[in-house]
C-alpha cells in the first residue's frame, strides 16, 4: 500500500471486478444506441450557475452536495452533480435543436460528483448512463424511455426491481397544488428547517423519511386531485403505453425527485435488495429547464441509471454476468530463441484480432503456466529449444489438457480454426 488511499466516499475499479462495470455500462447503453439516441460527452465541470439555476437553488444537490471551485482566472465552477443540465446546455450551444427533426435524442455515460454522506450505494464519485430526448412533448417519448430502461435492466438479468410512476403537473396546475399543500403543512407541528422547506419546496416535505413527519402527512392534499385536464390526459397516455408494452409500474403519488426541474412524468426504478439507497435509476420530464437556463421552450424528458447501484443490485440478486474471456491464447516461451519466436506469434495473432497474451519476465515454466491458467486463455502455446529445432510449437487445449505439436508456420491459422469451432 502507498501512503495514499482513494478519497472518502470513492472507490477504485480494478480487475477483475472492473470488467463487470464495463459490461453493465455497455448493457445500460445498448437499448439507447438501438433506438435513435446519439452519443454526447460534456465536460466534467460547468459554470456553477448552470446547476444552481437548472437543478434548483433549494435542492440538497445545490445547497449541500456540490463540489465547487474558483479557478485561478476567477471562474466559479462545479464538478457536475448530474448530467441533464449539462447535456441540455451542450445541445443548445451546438444548436442541435435547430439542425433537424425534434426530438434531439442523446445518450451519455460518465462520472458524477456529490458531496454526500457516504454509505453502501451512496458515493461521492459515481457513474451514470443517461438519456435525454429534447424538444418534444409526446407521451410516447416518456414511455419509450421507461421501456428502454426496463429492457436494459432485464437484459442484464435483474428481476426484483419496481418502477414507481407519478405526474408532478405543469406550470398551470402545480402552483395551485403547491398553495394547497403549503396551507396544509403550515398547520403541522414541524421543526424550523422543515418549516423553511414548506416555503421553498413544499413537495419535498412529502418525501421526509421521519415517522413523526409521515404520521402528520395523512390527509395531505394529493397532487393527483389537482392535475389539470391536459396533465391528466398526458399521464393516462403514458400509463396506457407502458401497459400495452407489458411494462408493470406502480403509481406513487409521493414520488418527488430531488431535482427541481421536473414537470409531469416522473419515475424511479427501485431495487428491493439494496436497503436505503434503493433507487437504481430515475428521471422524468423537464419542460421548463431550457428556459430556466436561457434557452427557448423545449419540452424534454430523460433518465439516468446508476452504474454502481446496478452492479450492487446484480450482486443482491446473485446474477452472474457472462463475461467473455479477455485472453484466448497465452504464449509460454522456454529460452531466448523461443521468446523471440513466440513474441512474433502473439503479435501476429493480435493483428488477426485474436486476444493473446505472453509470459513476460522469464519466470520459468511453472510460473508461466500459472499465469496462463489465471488468464483464462482457452489455448496455451509452449515452445522450447527442442520444439524449435523440429520447427514446431506445442498447442495445449486448456479445457481438455490435450497437447499437439503444430508446425510453426501454421500456428496462427490453426489457432484461428480451433477458436472458430
Ligand atoms: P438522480 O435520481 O439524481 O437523477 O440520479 C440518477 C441515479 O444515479 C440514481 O437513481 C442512482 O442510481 C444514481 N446516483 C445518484 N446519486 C448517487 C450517489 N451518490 N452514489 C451512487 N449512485 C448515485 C439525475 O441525476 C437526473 N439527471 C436524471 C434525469 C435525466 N432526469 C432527467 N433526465
Amino acid at each position: 500500500m502507498s501512503t495514499f488511499k482513494a478519497p472518502k466516499g470513492t472507490y477504485d475499479l480494478t480487475p477483475p471486478d472492473s470488467a463487470k462495470y464495463l459490461a453493465v455500462r455497455e448493457a445500460l447503453a445498448a437499448p439507447l444506441k438501438n433506438s435513435g439516441y446519439g452519443y454526447i460527452e460534456t465536460p466534467g465541470f460547468e459554470d456553477v450557475a448552470l446547476f444552481s439555476r437548472g437543478v434548483g437553488e433549494s435542492t440538497d444537490i445545490v445547497t449541500k452536495e456540490m463540489y465547487t471551485l474558483t479557478t485561478k482566472g476567477g471562474s466559479q465552477l462545479a464538478l457536475r452533480p448530474e448530467g441533464t443540465a449539462s447535456v441540455l446546455r451542450a445541445a443548445l450551444e451546438a444548436n442541435l435543436h435547430k439542425l433537424g427533426n425534434l426530438p434531439v435524442k442523446l445518450w451519455y455515460s460518465g462520472s458524477y460528483y456529490r458531496y454526500e454522506r457516504p454509505q453502501k450505494g451512496r458515493y461521492r464519485h459515481f457513474s451514470q448512463v443517461g438519456a435525454e430526448a429534447i424538444g418534444a412533448e409526446d407521451p410516447a417519448l416518456d414511455a419509450e424511455l421507461i421501456i428502454l430502461a426496463d429492457q436494459a435492466y432485464r437484459t442484464l438479468g435483474l428481476r426484483n426491481f419496481r418502477i414507481l410512476l407519478n405526474s408532478l403537473g405543469d406550470k398551470e396546475c402545480r402552483p395551485v397544488y403547491r398553495d394547497a399543500l403549503q396551507g396544509f403543512l403550515r398547520e403541522l407541528d414541524l421543526d424550523e428547517e422543515t418549516r423553511r422547506r414548506i416555503e421553498i419546496n413544499p413537495l419535498r416535505v412529502l418525501d421526509d423519511k421521519r415517522s413523526e413527519v409521515q404520521k402528520q402527512l395523512v390527509g395531505a392534499p394529493v397532487l393527483r386531485d389537482y392535475l389539470c385536464d391536459a396533465c391528466k390526459a398526458y399521464h393516462e397516455e403514458v400509463r396506457d403505453l407502458l401497459s400495452a408494452a407489458g411494462v408493470a409500474y406502480e403509481d406513487d403519488e409521493k414520488l418527488v425527485r430531488g431535482l427541481d426541474y421536473y414537470t409531469r412524468t416522473t419515475f424511479e426504478f427501485v431495487h428491493d435488495g439494496l436497503g436505503s439507497q434503493s433507487a437504481v435509476g430515475g428521471g422524468g420530464r423537464y419542460d421548463g429547464l431550457s428556459e430556466m437556463i436561457g434557452g427557448p421552450a423545449l419540452p424534454s424528458v430523460g433518465w439516468a441509471l446508476g452504474v454502481d447501484r446496478t452492479v450492487l443490485a446484480l450482486e443482491a440478486e446473485g446474477v452472474e454476468l457472462e463475461l467473455p474471456a479477455t485472453t484466448s491464447v497465452f504464449a509460454v516461451p522456454l529460452g531466448e530463441e523461443a521468446r523471440r519466436v513466440l513474441f512474433g506469434v502473439v503479435t501476429q495473432l493480435r493483428r488477426d484480432g485474436v486476444a493473446a497474451d505472453f509470459a513476460y519476465g522469464n519466470r520459468g515454466l511453472k510460473g508461466a503456466m500459472k499465469s496462463a491458467n489465471r488468464s483464462g486463455a482457452r489455448f496455451t502455446v509452449v515452445a522450447g529449444e527442442r520444439d524449435l529445432a523440429e520447427g514446431v510449437v506445442q498447442l495445449k487445449d486448456m479445457e481438455s489438457g490435450e497437447q499437439t505439436a503444430v508446425p510453426l508456420p501454421e500456428i496462427a491459422g490453426t489457432i484461428r480454426e480451433c477458436l472458430a469451432r
